[in-house]
């Protein structure tokens, strides 16, 4: 942090309030961009889910960075939204908001979890819009469109390389992936062959990130698959 010494001349000040002024706005030019945080309107499912973990002693750990996932969805504005990893819908329903006709296929293997994900949509009303489809990921997968969302999120456990080609076919020309999780995994190979794939800008523009760098997003380029 700076600190003006009493020894400083008012032009040497001067010139070090400019540099940190202009290391401020490269700043702001140059890292992620997050769009401003949303009032989140599904906080009660976000507490529900934390309640039901402590109970049932599973991984669903919710996602934690719901107002800016809120922004985000709002400047994308997707018709179509896959995401892997249900839990109790909480992130499914904030993708709803999106448009008044955003529609979310969501995908959880837990039948735990898919009960009470489609009770929880129910009970806000979205059941006509987010759909909650029971599997495992590598099953249900293959059954989904290709190039029929907008946004695809994976929110499972930790993300692989195979996934994230898959979610790349599922998605539009210009979709936009949202990948939770990479702290997660940890095979050090994966790592970098997931950061490789997320930093090559043949494949994809990378603009913002959420959970503070631990949800990477990045736009699909060239609709190559
Ligand atoms: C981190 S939680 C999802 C949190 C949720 N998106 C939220 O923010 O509330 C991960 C969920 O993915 C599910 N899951 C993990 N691996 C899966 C797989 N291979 N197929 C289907 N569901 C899976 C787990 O059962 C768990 O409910
Ligand atoms: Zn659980």
């Amino acid at each position: 942090m700076h600190s003006v010494s009493l020894g400083e001349t008012p032009s040497t000040f001067r010139l070090q309030k400019v540099s940190i002024a202009g290391a401020l706005l490269l700043a702001a030019l140059y890292m992620p961009r997050i769009p401003m945080a949303a009032a989140d309107p599904f906080r009660s499912l976000y507490n529900a889910t934390k309640r039901h973990r402590s109970q049932h002693g599973c991984l669903a750990y919710t996602f934690e960075d719901g107002p800016n996932l809120v922004a985000l969805v709002q400047k994308l504005r997707p018709n179509r939204v896959l995401e892997l990893g249900t839990a109790l819908g909480y992130t499914a329903c904030i993708f709803s908001t999106g448009r008044p006709t955003t529609k979310v296929d969501t995908v959880e293997r837990d039948p735990e979890h898919v009960r009470l994900a489609r009770e929880n949509v129910a009970s806000v009303g979205l059941t006509e819009r987010v759909k909650v489809i029971e599997g495992d990921f590598n099953q249900v997968l293959p059954k989904l469109p290709a190039a029929g969302y907008d946004v695809a999120f994976f929110d499972g456990y930790a993300p692989s390389m195979d996934i994230i080609d898959t979610l790349r076919t599922k998605l539009s020309g210009e979709g936009t992936l949202i990948c939770g999780n990479l702290g997660l995994v940890s095979d050090s190979a994966e790592s970098r062959r997931l950061s490789k794939e997320l930093a090559d800008k043949s494949r994809w523009l990378t603009e913002w990130a959420l959970e503070g760098g631990a949800t990477a997003v990045a736009k699909k380029v060239n609709g190559q698959q």
